[in-house]
């Protein structure tokens, strides 16, 4: 599959490597284009499906660069992380998510919010934690979420690992979970780790 990685990062890099590792074309779109990488417009072409691994304060200036998204499944894994305080804060609040905002930005993209609750390693390596701990996805359109569940697979996330939430709203809980994701890495002393759901 041809897929468009926009952010560099940590995330960007995780994800971008295991896609072209499991045989996907892929392209890694940046504010300028170097080395592997190319301009977000760029990555944003190629990709039949393409993911947000920005800055979450820079996400809708990342994504305004990357022209046409209409019709792409846009899966958003950023955060919208404040540090300008000194301590980590969300720049929403709990009536809104930058899922949301980019969804609202660009209308004719199908976006899917997902891996946003997990480390970058975690994320494309299900299994680098035991146990059966979950993902979650959420967005408006059924079709866009079930392609991202078949490349949530190919990480190691199992169907019945995979919650399904609802449209783009749910994506207030799975951005402000961060808050208590930070303060749990603190007590388990590292970010390889995740969460599971009984009932
Ligand atoms: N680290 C994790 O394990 C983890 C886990 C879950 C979710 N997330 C979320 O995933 C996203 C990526 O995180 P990260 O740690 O890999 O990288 P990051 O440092 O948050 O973001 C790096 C990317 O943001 C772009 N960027 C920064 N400022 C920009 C601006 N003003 N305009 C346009 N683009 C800009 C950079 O572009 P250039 O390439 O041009 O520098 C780069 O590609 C974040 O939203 C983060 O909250 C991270």
């Amino acid at each position: 599959m041809r897929i468009g990685v926009l952010g560099t990062g940590m995330v960007g890099r995780a994800i971008s490597g295991k896609l072209a590792e499991l045989g996907h074309d892929v392209r890694v779109g940046s504010r300028t284009a170097s080395g592997d990488t190319v301009v977000f417009a760029d990555a944003a072409a190629h990709g039949e499906i393409v993911f947000n691994c920005t800055s979450g304060a820079a996400s809708l200036d990342a994504l305004g660069a990357a022209g046409d998204l209409a019709g792409k499944v846009l899966i958003d894994v950023s955060n919208p992380l404040d540090f300008s305080g000194g301590g980590p804060a969300l720049f929403t609040d709990t009536t809104d998510s930058l899922g949301e905002r980019i969804q609202a930005a660009f209308p004719d993209a199908l976006v899917v919010k997902s891996l946003n609750t997990i480390n970058c390693n975690l994320m494309v390596n299900a299994a680098a934690v035991p146990g059966d701990h979950v993902v979650f996805v959420c967005g408006n359109d059924d079709g866009a979420k079930a392609r991202t569940r078949e490349l949530l697979g190919e990480f190691g996330w199992t169907p019945e690992r995979v919650i399904d939430l609802g449209d783009i709203t749910a994506a207030r809980g799975t951005e402000h979970y961060l808050m208590l994701w930070l303060r749990l890495m603190g007590v388990v002393g590292g970010p390889s780790f995740n969460i599971s759901v009984a009932s």
